[in-house]
């Protein structure tokens, strides 16, 4: 080992060979890559050094407290000087008695789980009673026994939120810890001094959500991972290692940086190891750089690498870098962490829109809030995967995370699936709470080449058009370019365009209001531009005439609200607009709350080209013609028009083909020819059997569809999205269930109630059926079809078998059909590390 010499210590951001590394380095850094993969986008992961990073979603229990009323709050808060004292929370302590509490595992969302209330001021939540006025249902506790070894006495030991909602309070082994107000940000608190080694250690957590973050349904409750992290005294520094790349011709420049923290009580020495393996895995370089660090003392550590010819991140090939730090001195590893990031070159330009890696990208987007049907906001990670696959399918290449920051596994899934992201903050401010949000968003994911802008909030109506919001968005600006400068920043802007906030903007975003982009490029032709939320057209799935009594909307491209757009209209506009970089529309998957244009009994929304399950609306199929790549051919409505016989039905249809011919029973009802973003559309006379389209490209038939008219239902049809999942404790599988007829036609209009079992390794965790207005439970094991579908999602246990999911129907209501089921393996896989 040569000897570090003082002006060694002095140097940082050396770069040098692999040759140069110290013996092992290199596999360990390998070692280290080889951890579970899609955990790792920003985060120590694996114990190759004194760091471990350990799960804490198992073994909870859960007991629903009371906001105003101390005595049904395990007498907390009674008047005593509640945070005075410490040591004095016994409910944190081994005396208290937790037996009677509910088991569950994160992450849980119990504002899923409460009944639907009518009171209006709940609407824009989902009609869930949360809040001041519903003391008894705002206020969940988390309790969780678990053991620290002796031998992590020494070593600093964090728990860690990626986010709760809301208004966290910690405490273990009777101390107050600390606490956390916004309900979207992550947050950690240090346990070292607290904690008991080598023995039993009593953890509780109280959520309040008497107070939303948003006009949307939220949940509540610990919905996201938790963690328990433990490092070495020396240690790399929070989210601060960091790899930016730049793009010079065919090589990429990348900056290494990380923070090297001492909480020791002595000076270090050491040194860190950057190895950077390409997305098969392979070793390509590495830098290493030396230095020292006081007692207390954290150190900013940099390097730099080319990598020649990269394999570049984008959403048709999402190639995934990694990077293994390390820190060690004379071959002791103090600390190693893995980051993923991907080599990719962002250029926004005002006259000619967005470029990814020199290519012209027009984005089509959609804003997402973040719940799903069945879990509310606690999305197993999978479900995540299945979302954005759902999105992609559609031809979509980005969201936007309305209006809050991501749960990481979102952000995982758009890396790793190749979907850009306009990643947003919550709360628009530079005070210390905004601020801190902004930080941790842009710290907390800036090596994930899906995310090509920040957003720094949306329509504060109050705040954008005053001096204040001037003031304000410049300073979040500046602090993003301080931690990120690699990404411009935007805000999506409402009604605000003749004031002086959006001049501030990198890149203007505009929301709506198509009349008025062009008057605001014509006065600042040096912007960039996106549609940071465009749409909002309104729909339910499978309903094809508006009924105001049920609180339907036509399913035709056909309805929007006030300040809003058809799917056509805005589409046509964006892509009309070179310099316009594209859009996001508002919104991907419907979602709780916001039901309008109604009222209850919606609970959910009906914006989204997707309901809540992600079963496609019929807008979906324009998308995709539009904005995919392949070839559709899309026919609505049903043809279930029983009692309208000789009526006129409006026949549409989606596609990006050259023309289509409409068949009613084998008769012609002409050709058409397809007009660019446009659809087609046929005015034909209810006869009950078959609509057919045949759908042509260059002369040939390419595409048919049908829609048959059904008849009565005789069985039931369950379909898996995968038939082997992951016996892991939280991967899911996501069935789809539908009614046939005797001829094995899946019935677009049934609306059967259907029972559920689920047996095995596994467990039902949630159900839905994308209707807007259905207040069934989204938990018990059963739920009508809406239109056709409901959904079923199943989670595995830890240990590997099978989950058999039977579907069946109680004696009422009528018809009884036979039962069903469908079998799902569930293999042996390699566990996250978890606390036991
Ligand atoms: C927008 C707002 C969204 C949603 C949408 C409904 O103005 O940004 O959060 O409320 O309207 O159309």
């Amino acid at each position: 080992m040569p000897s570090i010499t003082r002006r060694d210590l002095l140097r940082s951001g050396v770069a040098l060979g692999a040759s140069t590394l110290v013996a092992g380095s290199v596999g360990r850094a390998h070692a280290l890559l080889a951890g579970y993969p899609e955990a790792a986008s920003a985060e120590a992961l694996s114990a190759i050094a004194p760091r471990e990073r350990l799960l804490f979603d198992f073994g909870w229990k859960f007991f629903q407290g009371h906001a105003s009323d101390p005595r049904r709050d395990l007498g907390f808060g009674m008047g005593q000087g509640d945070f005075a004292k410490s040591g004095e929370f016994e409910f944190a302590t081994a005396k208290f008695d937790d037996s009677k509490w509910r088991s569950l595992n994160l992450p849980h969302d119990w504002a899923v789980e409460l009944p639907f209330v009518h009171d209006e001021e709940l609407q824009s939540h989902g009609y869930k009673p949360l809040g001041r006025r519903y003391p008894e249902t705002s206020v969940g506790w988390y309790r969780r026994t678990f053991d620290i070894p002796k031998e992590d006495e020494g070593r600093r030991v964090w728990i860690e939120f990626d986010g709760a909602f809301r208004s966290a309070l910690v405490f273990l082994n009777g101390y107050f810890i600390g606490r956390n107000d916004n309900g979207y940000a992550p947050f950690r608190f240090d346990l070292t001094d607290f904690l008991n080694y080598g023995s039993k250690n009593f953890l509780v957590v109280r959520m309040d959500a008497s107070f939303g973050d948003g006009w949307f349904y939220e949940g509540a409750g610990l919905y996201r991972h938790v963690w328990l992290t433990k490092t070495d005294a020396l240690h790399l520094g929070h989210w601060d290692s960091c790899v930016r790349t730049t793009m010079h011709g065919d090589a990429a420049f990348l900056t290494l940086s990380t923070v090297v923290q001492n909480d020791g009580k002595q000076a270090e020495s050491y040194r860190v190891h950057w190895h950077i393996l390409d997305p098969k895995g392979t070793l390509v370089t590495s830098a290493t750089a030396h230095g020292m660090v006081e007692a207390g003392q954290s150190k900013m550590q940099r390097g730099d690498i080319v990598l020649h010819n990269p394999a570049l991140w984008s959403p048709e090939s999402p190639n995934m870098y990694s990077g293994a730090i390390i820190v060690e001195f004379d071959d002791k590893i103090r600390d190693a962490e893995r980051i993923s990031f991907g080599v990719r070159d962002l250029q926004w330009d005002a006259d000619k829109g967005f470029f990814l890696n020199g290519k012209s990208v027009k984005i089509k987007g959609t804003c997402n809030h973040h719940d799903h049907a069945g879990v509310g906001a606690a999305l197993p990670d999978q479900l995540q995967r299945y979302r954005v696959a759902v999105l992609k399918d559609m031809g979509g290449n980005a969201v936007r995370t309305s209006h809050n920051m991501p749960t990481p596994e979102w952000v995982e899934a758009c890396d790793r699936m190749g979907m850009m992201m306009m990643c947003e903050t919550r709360q628009m401010s530079s005070n210390a709470e905004g601020m801190a949000q902004l930080e941790v968003m842009v710290k907390r994911y800036r090596n994930s080449p899906s995310i090509i802008l920040w957003s720094m909030g949306n329509e504060e109506w109050t705040l954008m058009p005053q001096p204040q919001g001037v003031r304000v968005i410049d300073d979040m600006i500046a602090r993003s370019h301080e931690l990120d400068p690699t990404r411009l920043c935007t805000a999506a802007v409402n009604g605000s365009f003749e004031t002086h906030f959006p001049e501030r903007l990198d890149v203007m975003g505009f929301n709506y209001n198509l009349k008025d982009i062009d008057g605001y490029r014509a006065k600042h032709p040096k912007q960039p531009s996106v549609g940071s939320e465009t749409a909002s057209t309104i729909s339910t799935r499978g309903v094809y005439s508006t009924d105001k009594l049920r609180n339907w909307v036509s399913a035709y491209d056909a309805n929007h609200t006030e300040w809003s757009e058809l799917a056509e209209d805005w589409w046509k506009f964006y892509a009309a607009r070179e310099w316009l970089s594209g859009g996001f529309a508002w919104t991907g998957f419907d979602y709780r709350g916001e039901p309008t244009p109604y009222g209850w009994p919606s609970i959910s929304s009906q914006f989204g080209i997707v309901d809540m399950c992600g079963f496609p609306k019929d807008n979906f199929y324009y998308y995709k013609s539009w904005w995919g790549a392949e070839p559709v051919l899309h026919l609505l409505p049903h043809w279930n028009w029983d009692g309208r016989e000789g009526e006129p039905i409006a026949v549409w249809v989606h596609s990006n083909l050259d023309s289509v011919e409409l068949f009613l029973n084998g008769k012609s009802q002409g050709s058409k020819k397809v007009e660019p973003l446009t659809h087609l559309e046929w005015s034909v006379k209810y006869e009950p059997g078959v609509i057919e389209a045949r759908g042509t490209k260059d002369g040939k038939v390419v595409l048919t569809e049908k829609r048959e008219t059904t008849g009565a239902p005789v069985s039931i049809r369950l379909t898996t999205d995968r038939t082997e999942i992951n016996a892991d404790g939280e991967d899911v599988a996501v069935l789809k269930v539908e009614v046939l007829d005797k001829e094995g036609r899946a019935i677009p209009t049934a609306g059967n109630l259907i029972s559920f079992k689920v047996s095995g390794e596994g467990a039902l965790i949630g159900v839905g059926n994308g209707d807007p207005n259905c207040q069934e439970s989204d938990k018990e094991p059963k739920r009508s079809l809406f239109n056709g579908l409901a959904q079923v999602i199943v989670q595995s246990t830890r240990t590997p078998g099978t989950i058999t999911v039977e579907a069946y129907t109680e004696a009422w209501p009528p018809p009884k059909l036979p039962s069903t089921r469908v079998t799902i393996t569930t293999k042996k896989v390699e566990l996250r590390p978890a606390v036991g």
